[in-house]
This record gives C-alpha cells, sequence and structure tokens, in this order.
C-alpha cells in the first residue's frame, strides 16, 4: 500500500502536494517524493524516511510550477532508499510516473525493455511503468503525435497486477494521467483546479466533488475540466459524486477507527498475499473451481533441502506467535514437519539446541520486534537458515534473514494486530501445502482442494464481515463480563490465544485462552455466571469434545457463544449463541474463525469507552526487551 497524489491548477504545487502527502502518509512512510513540472523541465526531489525528511529537504529550496505528483511509499518492491522512492523517470527524465500497487509482471516487462537498450535505477517495479510510456510515446503509431493518452493505453495491455498511477511528461504542460486497476484512486474536481489521491482526506482541502474511479478507468485532469476514459480510449460521460465524510472519518476510510477499518481490509488483503503465489496452470471454464493451481513463491526457493528439512523451529512474540502456532499444526498436518514454536523472548535464553539441516521461521508483522530480533540473530550465529514472514519491507528482520516471505497486508495502524494476523496465516498455509506436495504427502487431487479453497478465503471474509451486526449486538450485551475465556482444539486453540489476546489488550477484559482438553485440569475452577465462554468449534472429529466441554461451563452458569460452520445444527440447542462462518476445509478455518473474535474485541472495547487504536500501556512496536 502507497499513497499517490497529482495536482493541476493555479497554485504552486509543492505545499499543495505535501499538504495531501501528509493525510496519505498512514499508508505508507518509509519515503516520499515528487515531481513538478517547471517550464518543461520536470523536478523530482525523494527521499527515503517520513515525509518530514522530503519536507526538510524542499526547505532549502524554492520549486514554482502548478503542476506535479507525489508519493509517499509502503515499500514492496527494492528496499526503502532515496533511489527507490519515488517518482520514478523514464530514460530522458521527461516522462514521471508514481504508483500504488504491485506490477506482478514487471521482471518480464523488465526484461523486455532491458533488450532494448533501456537502463534501469531502482530495483522497483514501477520504474518499468516510466520505461514503457516513453518507449510507446517514441514509437507507437503516428509516434509522438500519438500522444501521451495513447502511450498510456498501450502500456496498460501490458501490465498485470494491481496499480493506482498518475503520470506526467514535460512535453503536456497542461495535463496529467491518471489510471486504476485494484488499487483506489479519486479524482477531485475543483475550481480552474483537478487533482488525484489515493483516498479521499487528501482531497478535502479543495473539493467534495469527486470521481471514484472505476477499474481500468483512465482520467486527464486538465485545469478547467477533466476527461474520463475507458482504457480502449472511449469517453465516459458521468455525474461526479459529493462527499460530505468529516476529515477525521475520510481518514479513516469511512470507519471509526484504524482498527475496524483493518478488519474490513482482511478481504483485500487476503487477496493481495495471495495473487503473486497462487499461479493458475490450466482453466478450463472461468470459475474457481475450474482452474488448476499451484504455488510459486517468486521470492524464494524451496530446494530440495526444504523437503527433507528434519523440523521446522519457529519464534516470534504476541500476535506473530499465534500466527506460529496455526503454522505447527499446518505443517504438522500438511507436511509431516515436526515443528517446535517458541516465544522470542524465552528462546533467546533457554541455550536452545538446533540443527543446521532445520528450517528456522521468524514472523514479524513491524520486523522490528526486538525479541523476535535476538532470536534470529541467536539461530544464525549457530549456522541456522532463516525465513523470515514480515509485513514491512527493508525492516531490520528482512535485511538479516536469509529469505523473507512479505505478507503484503499494507500498514497497519492500530496497536491491535488483524489484517497482518490473517495475512501471515495466508503465507504459513502456502508454505505448508507446498512442502506437504514436494514430500508427497498431500496428493494432487487434495492440493487442488486445497488451494482452491485459499482462492475463495477473501470473499468468505467479505460474508463474516457482512455478518458484523450480530457481533456487535452480541458485545452490546456481554462487554461488561468480569471474565472471558475461549476455548478450542487443535487449530481452534491457536484461534483461542489469539481471540483471548485480542479481547484482553483493548478491552481490558481478563481473557484467557485454553485448549478445551485442560479445562477440567484447573481453569474450571474460574467458571461462574459471570463469565462468557467462547467456544471456537471448526474441528469436525471433535465436535462431541468441544460439545462436552460447552455443557461442562454451562452447567455451571457460564454464558456461552460458539463460533462454528454455517450449517452445524449441533450446537444451538447447547450454547447461548452460535455465530456461523462460510465452510472451508477444517485445517484451513483460522483464516475465517478469528475474525468474529476481532470484531467482538473491537466491539467491546468501543462500548467500554476505550479508543481500540491505541490501547492503554502498549506500543505498535516493540523494539526494546
Ligand atoms: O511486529 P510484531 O509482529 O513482531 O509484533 C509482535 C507483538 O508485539 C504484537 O503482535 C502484539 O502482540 C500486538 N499488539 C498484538 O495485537
Amino acid at each position: 500500500m502507497c499513497g499517490i497524489t497529482g495536482y493541476i491548477g493555479q497554485q504552486q504545487v509543492v505545499p499543495v502536494l505535501l499538504g495531501a502527502l501528509q493525510k496519505l502518509e498512514y499508508r505508507g512512510y518509509d519515503s516520499a517524493g515528487i515531481a513538478v513540472l517547471n517550464n518543461g523541465e520536470l523536478l523530482v526531489r525523494k527521499a527515503k524516511g517520513r515525509l518530514t525528511v522530503l519536507e526538510e529537504r524542499l526547505a532549502h529550496e524554492t520549486i514554482a510550477g502548478t503542476l506535479g505528483i507525489g508519493h509517499t511509499r509502503w515499500a514492496t518492491h527494492g528496499e526503502p532508499s532515496d533511489i527507490n522512492s519515488h517518482p520514478h523517470t523514464d530514460v530522458s527524465g521527461r516522462i514521471a510516473v508514481v504508483h500504488n500497487g504491485i506490477i506482478e509482471n514487471y521482471a518480464r516487462l523488465k526484461e523486455w525493455l532491458q533488450a532494448r537498450d533501456v537502463v534501469f535505477r531502482s530495483d522497483t517495479d514501477t520504474e518499468v511503468i516510466a520505461h514503457l510510456i516513453n518507449y510507446y510515446y517514441q514509437t507507437s503509431p503516428g509516434g509522438a503525435s500519438g500522444g501521451l493518452l495513447a502511450a498510456v493505453l498501450e502500456v496498460l495491455k501490458r501490465l498485470e497486477g494491481s496499480y493506482a498511477i498518475a503520470v506526467v511528461a514535460g512535453d503536456f504542460p497542461d495535463r496529467l494521467i491518471a489510471v486504476r486497476k485494484d488499487s483506489p484512486l479519486i479524482v477531485g474536481l475543483g475550481k480552474g483546479e483537478n487533482l488525484i489521491a489515493s483516498d479521499v482526506p487528501a482531497l478535502l482541502a479543495h473539493t467534495r466533488e469527486v470521481y471514484f474511479l472505476e477499474d481500468r478507468e483512465v482520467a486527464i485532469l486538465y485545469r478547467d475540466h477533466v476527461d474520463l476514459f475507458t482504457e480502449q480510449g472511449e469517453k465516459i460521460l458521468r455525474a461526479p459524486s459529493h462527499v460530505d465524510w468529516d476529515v477525521e472519518s475520510a481518514e479513516k476510510g469511512g470507519f471509526a477507527h484504524f482498527m475496524l477499518k483493518e478488519i474490513h481490509e482482511q478481504a483485500k488483503a487476503f487477496a493481495d498475499t495471495l495473487r503473486p503465489r497462487l499461479k493458475t496452470i490450466a482453466q478450463s471454464s472461468g470459475s474457481t473451481a475450474d482452474a488448476e493451481y499451484d504455488i510459486n513463491f517468486d521470492e524464494i526457493t524451496l530446494d530440495a533441502s526444504w523437503a527433507t528439512a528434519p523440523r521446522i523451529v519457529i519464534t516470534a512474540c504476541g500476535t506473530a506467535w499465534h500466527a506460529a502456532m496455526v503454522g505447527k499444526y499446518a505443517f504438522e498436518h500438511f507436511a509431516r514437519i515436526p515443528v517446535e514454536v517458541d516465544i522470542a523472548s524465552e528462546y533467546r535464553y533457554r541455550g536452545p539446541v538446533f540443527n543446521r539441516d532445520d528450517i528456522f521461521m521468524v514472523i514479524s508483522q513491524s520486523g522490528e520486534t526486538a525479541d523476535t530480533l535476538a532470536a534470529m540473530r541467536l539461530a544464525k550465529k549457530g549456522g541456522a537458515r532463516i525465513l523470515a514472514i514480515t509485513n514491512v519491507v527493508g525492516s531490520t528482520l528482512s535485511r538479516e534473514a536469509d529469505l523473507v516471505l512479505y505478507t503484503w497486508a499494507g500498514p497497519e495502524i492500530a496497536v491491535a494486530s488483524t489484517k497482518a494476523f490473517t495475512t501471515q496465516l495466508m503465507c504459513i498455509y502456502l508454505l505448508a501445502l507446498k512442502l506437504g506436495r514436494l514430500r508427497s504427502l498431500v496428493s494432487g487431487t487434495d492440493y487442488q482442494r486445497y488451494l482452491v479453497a485459499l482462492a475463495r478465503v477473501s470473499a468468505q471474509a467479505e460474508m463474516v464481515l457482512g455478518k458484523k451486526d450480530m457481533i456487535q449486538r452480541f458485545a452490546s450485551r456481554q462487554f461488561n463480563k468480569h471474565k472471558v475465556f475461549f476455548m478450542g482444539r487443535l487449530f481452534d486453540y491457536a484461534v483461542s490465544l489469539e481471540s483471548a489476546l485480542k479481547l484482553k489488550e483493548i478491552s481490558y477484559t481478563h481473557s484467557e485462552a485454553f485448549a478445551a482438553g485442560e479445562l477440567k485440569h484447573g481453569p474450571i475452577a474460574l467458571v461462574d455466571e459471570n463469565t462468557l465462554v467462547v467456544a471456537i468449534a471448526t474441528q469436525h472429529e471433535l465436535f462431541d469434545k468441544i460439545a462436552s466441554n460447552i455443557r461442562e461451563v454451562t452447567s455451571r452458569g457460564a454464558s456461552s457463544l460458539v463460533i462454528t460452520w454455517e450449517g452445524e445444527k449441533g450446537f444451538s440447542p447447547i450454547a447461548d449463541e452460535v455465530f456461523t462462518i462460510p465452510k472451508t476445509e477444517d485445517s484451513l478455518s483460522p483464516l475465517l474463525s478469528i475474525i468474529p473474535s476481532q470484531l467482538f474485541a473491537y466491539y467491546c472495547a468501543v462500548q467500554r469507552g476505550n479508543d481500540p487504536d491505541k490501547p492503554r500501556n502498549l506500543a505498535k512496536s516493540v523494539t526494546v526487551e
């Protein structure tokens, strides 16, 4: 996720772009840049670091101009650096581009351009766009007279992936071109000025009249009007929309808090995590079920040593440790590799025994958690090869690990982790299934069935979110409970751990998770009429067992909620409430079963008057021991 903006009008563009970038900085903050058209010449300024670094640099010079584009970056391809920051320019330096999204076929496009003597300066996927526009600008029918639009339309035919793009060119001081597919882009219509941005708040200082660009629509912004086109170059006529959000809620996309926004972003985050790795190798019809898939990690190679690794060791903290717990069940289930899961802060002090052939994994949203880094360094010193799963490109973890899988969740602002967790799970499932297949433990038919199930998860997450009012109502009745216990077995136990952490960290309710079979060994002594017990029940073979556990707690006065599959009737007679999630494979259930718990924690926190985005005593990134 990055933020892009652009302006054409009467005002000096630098302060306008910086103002918009401040509003977009939540979308990415590892670097920022602008390009301004000044007397036919493009001036590009960019800097690694927060937007303030760029602002300080710009404070020392005057850049005049009334047309420009800007970018705030959340690195995906290429570490955060001045060079990799946007805007990117073509070889002539006369075309500048900013981009939000991922160009999946950039490596092929880069080779194609290099074969035509184009020299690349950055490691980004975006740079291919600038060079391709120049290529078609110079060579398309009609040559340069074909114009910038013709060149952009040619380039769109070649791009695979997601993008919101803005383009300016020295030869065209009267226009800015913008286009989107699978990444948001909004056109703001002002008086004598027009602008674009990835999100509404960046436009509100200028206008409330907007076009929400549809996928594959192209906009040409002039000072006095805006034209919209299809990607075939046909003109589109439609009325603008009026935005009446206040600025604060607009920053959160209309949601009351970043946490709620990020819970909702999970459906898209699943798709973003999956898309570059799930390759369609055959397709007999347009339907997901008829496709044949494989998993391919462009960023890591799973050589033969992966298939023969004797053990996987995973360390992490907090929510990432819960993802590791799901990983334990997933790797053992699909690939039959023994997995040891360790809390990173414990691992570093217990004189761990590792074997050079083990796979050592570290999981961290931020990639900066002190304990996780220390555990990784210890293992590395002992000769282990490290695979990191992280959300932040250029983080310390990503730089020091041997192999990195990015979760592509986009920036997570709320302290309580939600979309980072579920995308960590998605990466784990992809790895576990691939290893299972490499070790011939998952049959070809089962492999396809699981991959089809993964491809459906994004849509199923939307369905769970569509029923959030039920959870809200439930929370409004239960938020004052003194104790909330989550219980489950196997995958459901791992989800219980994460559910209890979510609830305690933002609602400050005393909540714990138990492996349901452990209840009788002690925890049941805590159960009374002030207790809510949430049972996660998605493992068919253990339904009878969990049903007994539910009876045990309700007969001692506890209220109960069961989270289970749609169509499961067995729990309604024994529980106070049942919340159902769309059916997927039992072994993939955590991808969906955690969402009701995230919503429950969120609504309890709100009911109790807490700020879920900034819970007391907690920090987003724990960089000290
Ligand atoms: O950035 P990391 O994933 O390494 O962070 C680990 C934990 O600090 C983090 O998951 C923490 O538990 C969150 N507040 C959970 O919501």
